[in-house]
């Protein structure tokens, strides 16, 4: 018959292992920004839409781009992917984009410009992959 401590050695030794296997494929939760209600990355919308939509925002041109900048940055290096890709939204569901469809700068072509917000001509920031670059941003490639 178990004992009770056996239980609590058991209940330990399952601990240990789901924190290792939740280490081991470095899986920080994301949620957070991947499932606020409210619009994700607001400056990073006046970014893309200043480079993509060559729309001038109120301010001096630098502003923008570290306002978005600080604000990738403010995300976990593991979930910036995930939040860019949360960001552009799917394609067929523009409600829950980031983005605006603007009258001469559909979406779509806001979209390809996301992937490119780490890269080292924009944020410049790592990601996931310990680079700055996402991976994986075709929609088909989500997971
Ligand atoms: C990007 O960041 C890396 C690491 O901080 C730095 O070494 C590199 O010079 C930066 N590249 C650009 C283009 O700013």
């Amino acid at each position: 018959m178990a004992s009770k401590s056996n239980y609590n050695l058991l209940f330990a030794a399952l601990l240990v292992f789901i924190f290792a296997a939740v280490a081991a494929v470095g899986n920080e939760d994301c949620t957070p920004w991947t499932s606020t209600l409210i619009t994700p990355l607001p400056s990073c919308r006046n970014y893309v839409e200043e480079q993509a939509c060559r729309i001038e925002m109120p301010g001096p041109p630098y502003l923008a781009k570290q306002e978005c900048c600080e604000q990738l940055a403010n995300i976990p290096q593991q979930c910036r992917c995930q939040a860019l890709r949360y960001f552009m939204g799917p394609k067929s569901r523009p409600d829950q984009s980031g983005l605006m469809e603007l009258p001469g700068c559909p979406r779509e072509v806001q979209m390809n410009f996301v992937p490119i917000l780490v890269t080292p001509g924009y944020c410049n920031l790592t990601t996931v992959h310990n680079t700055p670059y996402c991976l994986g941003m075709e929609e088909s490639q989500w997971s």
